[in-house]
């Protein structure tokens, strides 16, 4: 029995209304980043996304398409989310789909379990509801009879449901918020949730009768399961939820469960922050470590959306910047947590500034200088160097904040480095250097020193930009000389010497490109 748990990371279940847009993505880049920098750390990682199949929302859509919900989902899920992920170079471990059998059968036996064991009821339903949500609203929450964030009208629901007791979760929930403020972040998150429990819940209804494009109620087959309901069961389902603790679905829940990170927007903060970690407490099961909602890509000042046909989709920003630009540029520019919106002159003034000129170039001079001055082998290392302190407290910095799940901060104590690097470059003239054949040791140690620079920055930035990196990996000779970069540990990073004496550096491609004329 292995004794140490996986750090489990989730991104949302996105429905399956249309594409992913950059919004989805900045998710799914965000927890692939955390899940990368957790894995070269060397502990044991699973990282899960999937798609939210059932619900009125999917269903009319599927219906206006001339197509059959399920045909539906496969076709999208096939064809544009799966494909998406992966060409942004997403390494999930696991992709999970609500309509799938081994989510189905064990949301069944969870809702059953709660039916059993008292916290299920059946009333009548009556009042608003937002199917661009899949939510039951209050009256106070909309504006000129419409959802405010979908400007929709609400359908009126009249209704004979199941209901779970939410209610009575209230206390445990606000003294977990009050008294463990690491379970949700960032603290306006928390405080968000709190006025809304300090302010009262009702009660929640958890199934629907005039529809069928769900997973019926077990008891009463006639009902369908709410997709909230359904679909944030995902999380536990995906790893083994409810399954004899030997069999292989209990091993993998023992090794995952507690979730540490649901990392969510904000726009779904309250049903991953109250409904789901109630439904928990009510079926006895440990309650996810900590729930992260970041802020909104806004267009015009608004959230960028399907329904809404705001989207931007991922490539059409990729073929113009490359997809290691993308995955830099969301978490670089904006604070987590903040709301922010795409340009592409801010993407086009970081792409030269940071990755071209700072980063890219900073590789190209070196590996040109490698070539010219030394044969093409790395020389000698240094015992130490002015930069081997720098490096140590950047290592020690960024590893702190992208724990933390603050990218923005991790990434600028990245690239201060690459500046201070470029710094010395700067400083230390190496080209100047060699024309003086008597000073051919100094040169030998400052352009050791960059490459030994460089192959830390190429460890630090895999995470975000794992292409990048493994082309500048391979360009120093690293792969030969020192190992798959995947194989190198944060914790490592900062022993300087490790770039061996004779290893043969290529100039590989440029590592940024400049941007053609838009
Ligand atoms: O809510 N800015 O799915 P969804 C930033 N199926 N992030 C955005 C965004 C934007 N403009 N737009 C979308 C659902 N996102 C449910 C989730 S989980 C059990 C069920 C991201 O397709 C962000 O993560 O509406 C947001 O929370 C999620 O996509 C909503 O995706
Ligand atoms: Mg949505």
């Amino acid at each position: 029995m292995s004794a140490t748990k996986d750090f489990y990371l989730s991104t949302p279940i996105y429905y399956v209304n249309d594409a992913p847009h950059i919004g989805h993505a900045y998710t799914t880049v965000a927890g692939d980043v955390l899940t990368r920098w957790h894995r070269q750390k060397g502990e044991g990682v699973w990282f899960l996304t999937g798609t939210d199949e059932h619900g009125q929302k999917v269903m009319n859509t599927a219906e206006k398409n001339g197509s059959t919900p399920q045909a539906w989902c496969d076709r999208l899920v096939e064809e544009e989310w799966k494909p998406n992920w992966h060409h942004l170079n997403i390494a999930n471990d696991d992709f999970i789909r609500t309509t799938e059998e081994r989510h189905m059968v064990r949301v069944q036996n969870f809702l059953q379990g709660l039916k059993d064991q008292g916290f299920i009821y059946s009333a009548k339903y009556e009042g608003p509801y937002c199917i661009g949500c899949e939510e039951f609203k209050l009256p106070g929450d909309l504006v000129n009879n419409a959802c405010p964030v979908h400007s929709i009208p609400v359908e009126m629901v009249s209704e004979e449901n199941w209901f779970f007791k939410l209610s009575a979760f209230v206390p445990q929930l606000i003294e977990r918020y009050r008294n463990h403020p690491e379970t949700c972040e960032p603290a306006s998150a928390r405080n968000e949730v709190l006025s809304f429990l300090e302010g009262g819940v009702t009660d929640l209804s958890i199934s629907r009768s005039t529809f069928d494009w769900g997973i019926p109620v077990p008891w009463d087959t006639k009902q369908v399961i709410y997709v909230w309901f359904d679909a944030l069961l995902n999380y536990a389902t995906a790893v083994g939820l409810g399954d004899d603790p030997d069999s292989e679905g209990g091993k993998k829940f023992a090794k995952t469960w507690p979730a540490d990170v649901h990392l969510v927007g904000k726009d779904i903060l309250r049903f991953h922050a109250v409904i789901w970690p109630a439904m928990l407490m009510a079926a006895g099961i440990d309650v996810p470590k900590k729930i992260f909602a970041h802020g909104w890509l806004l267009v015009g000042g608004e959230k960028m959306s399907k329904s809404k046909l705001t989207g931007i989709a991922p490539r059409d920003i990729t073929d113009h910047f490359g997809v290691d630009a993308f995955r830099y540029y969301f978490l670089r520019a904006i604070p987590f947590g903040t709301d922010g919106s795409f340009s592409w002159e801010d993407m086009g003034a970081r792409y030269t500034s940071e990755l071209a000129n700072d980063f890219g170039n900073l590789a190209s001079r070196l590996t040109a200088m490698i070539e010219k001055y030394c044969g093409g082998l790395i020389p000698a290392p240094t015992q130490s160097s002015t930069l081997a302190p720098t490096l140590a407290a950047t290592v020690t910095a960024a590893d702190a904040a992208i724990c933390a799940l603050d990218f923005q901060g991790g990434i600028n104590s990245i690239m201060e480095f690459c500046k201070r690097v470029n710094g010395y470059v700067t400083e230390n003239e190496p080209w100047a250097i060699a024309k003086d054949d008597s000073r051919k040791a100094e040169l030998e140690d400052v352009l050791y020193n960059t490459a030994e620079s460089l192959r830390a920055l190429a460890v630090l930035l895999h995470p975000i930009m794992p292409e990048t990196s493994e082309k500048l990996w391979f360009s120093l000779g690293a792969d030969i000389s020192i190992g798959e970069i995947s194989a190198q540990r944060i914790s490592d990073v900062a022993n300087w010497g490790q770039l061996p004496e004779g290893s043969a550096v290529t100039k590989g491609a440029v590592l940024f490109p400049r941007l053609e004329e838009k």
